[in-house]
């Protein structure tokens, strides 16, 4: 109310000055107009009386003189007229309303001891009275003098009138200020503000989770992202308050974010935990004239992004987006995630050749195809393996830069692009702590063996202190290669390895999602589940009563083509489910400028194509390919409106997708169809576990997860939630970072001398 009657207040005063100012002129105006006009008026009358008077004066006939004076004396606005002698004295006089002229003898004679007119105004009886002598001549002499006197009063009025006028329009002026204000105000101030204030309110006692919208008045627009992003991170605040407090009463053992963040503390103290990768987690792309921060697709981003959010740090990888270096300082560093910056990351930037011999050849087409047992075979060129080695180089002297103000920081170096950076940063620091996750499946001896560069990768990874892969199986294939190809000593009973006088420890750790955790799971328990679902029918673009769902990099180890031909055999052999299932495939483009990857893509249109014009009603389709990148809100709505989500990976270090999956439906429904060949199907028991080389399989397990009754669906997804939780990313950074701070490294003097 204040700040309206402030307004009110200032208004007024601005407006009465403004009408003041300008009345004042008005009147100023007006007055000289009417004076002018009246002064005029008298000039022209008093001159064409003066030859008549001149006559009448030679003639000296007072009769005549007093006719004459009471006939012009009559006039409107005449007060009346008096004609003197060269003396000064009155001869004769006509006066209505003022029978004796206001100093009316002092006015002529000066004006005939002056021989000139003399116009004056004057008061009188409170009347304005105008007054004009004029002296007569006859040939150049003074024979008497005409006195005019008229009424002025009209002057007045006419000013009384503009200044009542210009009163009552300030008055209504005002009138229209104060409603003006008072409604401005209420609909675009006070208005909006105590919608917001309604708003929060119900924010903050949780009883809205909206996001807040101002229909009227832009005054607030620039707060009301601010706001909406507070309320944001006040509701994630208190479900994770809320979920922490649940999960402190059912078990202790349970980890989450605020717990490894303690932890951590605890653990490495002062000391930084530096993240090496090859795929960034924020890379910032170009569309059109805009600059986007896009969250790659994979599973490495998925689970090391929330331990860093968690415990900070610092996170070194390629800046291979086509905006980074314009998003990031001279050394490559910007702090993410952007909406809720919590830790540090610090892009590497690489030639095209660098990019082309280390990421697509020989780390993609060499060791990828390797590791994973598909039957595609890998490539080894001699340019490829160069450019691996500048690029551990290279990332070797960033790593090294960043860790030469830090005593034994802890470095956890990420997949199969930096086999040789364990070493190269070892052979520098011997204090550094150093682990390194191999993220996809290790081969046995046999077919590692294949590699041209085999003893360089072998010795580059045994300079870390820890190695970790996702399952026993991959510790025991990569404990045989070291043992076939090096000379080393294997302790089998404690899973390490001595090698030239440093030990390597090998340890599996199950990789996984942040999972009850996740953000983004938390802002979709937000939409209601008959929404999530008319939102995926409109994008697929027709109705239909059961969804599949597939989320993958568009990669050959993913089995995406198996699974599309075990949807077509689905149809084929249970024709009642036409019309009824659609199976909707979303592919992320990966690494399309490798031929393998690139003639992926045209196979699965073709097929895609083959399948939905052989089965295709109406609508309806039984495959929707949507070829692009999806962030992980919208692979999230997908997860919890489809009834079954199919990973059928040939070979898969982990697979997070089925993690994901399972940690979406916070529902309890839905049915995972899990590749044998994943990490995930030893954790994930629940599953529908299939062999995907085996269609017929494939299409029998989706059957079996359509007509599953709701009890059963329930009681797997349970068991696999409550698998999820307790074994979630959190668990396996503690893990890790606890096995890495507590190795013994070599005391002092051993560190001189160097692996
Ligand atoms: C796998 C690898 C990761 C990689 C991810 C995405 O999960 O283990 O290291 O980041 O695929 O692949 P990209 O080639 O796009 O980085």
């Amino acid at each position: 109310m204040k700040i309206t009657f402030r307004l009110i207040v200032s208004l007024v005063l601005v407006a009465a000055l403004v009408a003041s100012v300008s009345s004042y002129l008005q009147v100023q105006n007006e007055r000289n107009r009417l004076t002018n006009e009246l002064d005029v008026r008298t000039v022209i009358l008093g001159e064409s009386l003066q030859e008549s008077i001149k006559e009448l004066l030679r003639a000296k006939s007072s009769t005549r003189l007093k006719r004459f004076v009471e006939r012009f004396g009559d006039r409107d606005k005449l007060f009346g007229i008096a004609v003197y002698d060269s003396l000064g004295k009155l001869l004769m006089s006509n006066t209505k309303f003022l029978p004796d002229p206001p100093d009316s003898t002092t006015h002529v004679s000066e004006s005939i001891i002056r021989g000139e007119s003399i116009a004056s105004y004057t008061t009188v009886n409170d009347k304005l009275v105008h007054t004009y002598s004029i002296p007569i001549l006859v040939e150049n002499k003074i024979v008497g003098a005409l006195l005019l006197i008229h009424d002025a009063s009209y002057i007045d009025a006419r000013l009384n009138g503009i200044w009542e006028n210009n009163f009552v329009r300030l008055l209504i002026q005002i009138l229209l200020i104060i409603i003006t204000t008072v409604l401005v105000v209420r609909w675009s101030i006070t208005g909006p503000i105590a919608q917001i204030a309604k708003w929060m309110r119900g924010v903050r006692i949780g009883k809205t989770n909206q996001a807040v919208k101002l229909p009227r008045g832009d005054i607030l627009k620039p707060l009301e992202d601010e706001v909406t992003l507070l309320a944001k991170s006040l509701s994630i605040a208190r479900a994770s308050a809320e979920e922490e407090a649940r999960l402190r009463l059912q078990s202790d053992s349970l980890w989450t974010a605020e717990r490894l963040k303690e932890h951590v503390r605890q653990e490495i103290a002062d000391r930084n935990l530096i993240i090496v990768s090859n795929r960034e987690p924020y890379m910032h792309v170009r569309q059109g004239n805009n600059i986007e921060c896009v969250v790659p697709a994979g599973g490495l981003v998925t689970a090391l992004d929330p331990i860093l959010r968690a415990c900070g740090g610092v996170w070194i990888a390629h800046g291979s987006g086509d905006a980074d270096r314009e998003t990031s300082d001279a050394k490559g560093k910007l702090l993410v995630p952007p909406e809720d910056p919590s830790y540090t990351l610090r892009r590497i930037f690489l030639t095209k050749e660098e990019e082309e011999g280390h990421y697509y050849g020989f780390s993609n087409e060499g060791i990828w195809p390797l590791c994973h047992i598909t039957h595609t075979r890998p490539i080894f060129r001699l340019e490829d393996w160069i450019s691996y080695q500048t690029v551990n180089q290279k990332f070797a002297k960033t790593l090294l830069d960043e860790i030469k103000n830090e005593t034994e920081p802890l470095i956890l170096i990420q997949d199969y692009h930096f086999a040789l950076l364990p070493l190269l940063i070892k052979s520098k620091r011997p204090d550094a702590r150093v682990a390194l996750f191999w993220h996809i499946p290790w081969p046995n001896p046999e077919v590692f063996g294949i590699c041209p560069w085999k003893q360089e990768i072998l010795l580059g990874l045994l300079g870390a202190d820890l190695v970790g892969f996702h399952i026993q199986f991959h510790c025991n294939n990569f404990l045989e290669t070291v043992d076939r190809f090096l000379e080393s000593k294997i302790n089998w009973d404690q899973f390490n390895l001595e090698h030239k006088g440093s030990v390597t420890s090998v340890r599996p750790f199950p990789i996984s999602i942040a999972f009850p955790n996740s953000v983004h799971d938390k802002t979709h328990q937000l939409i209601p589940k008959k929404t999530q679902r008319e939102v995926v029918l409109k994008k697929i673009g027709f109705d239909v009563e059961t969804i599949g769902v597939g989320v993958d990099r568009i990669d050959y180890t993913k089995g995406i083509v198996e699974r599309i031909r075990a949807v077509e055999r689905f149809f084929e052999k249970y024709p009642d489910f036409v019309g009824r299932f659609t199976f909707v495939e979303l592919g992320a483009p990966s690494r399309t400028h490798i031929k393998r990857y690139h003639d992926l893509i045209a196979e699965l249109e073709e097929i895609v194509d083959k399948i939905n014009w052989r089965f295709q009603a109406k609508d309806w389709k039984p495959i929707v390919f949507l070829k692009a990148h999806h962030d992980h809100q919208q692979i999230n709505l997908f997860y919890k409106a489809s009834d079954i989500c199919l990973v059928t990976s040939l070979h898969d270090g982990m697979n997070l997708v089925a993690k994901e999956f399972v940690g979406s439906r916070d529902d309890e429904d839905g049915i995972l169809i899990l590749s044998q060949f994943t990490g995930a199907a030893r954790e994930l028991q629940d599953a529908l576990i299939v062999n995907p080389y085996s269609i017929e399989e494939m299409a029998e397990a989706i059957h079996t997860a359509l007509v599953m009754q709701p009890k059963e669906r329930t009681d797997r997804m349970q068991r696999m939630r409550a698998v999820l939780q307790e074994r979630n990313v959190y668990r396996w950074a503690a893990n890790i970072i606890n096995a890495l701070s507590r190795l013994r490294l070599p005391i002092a003097q051993d560190l001189q001398n160097p692996k």
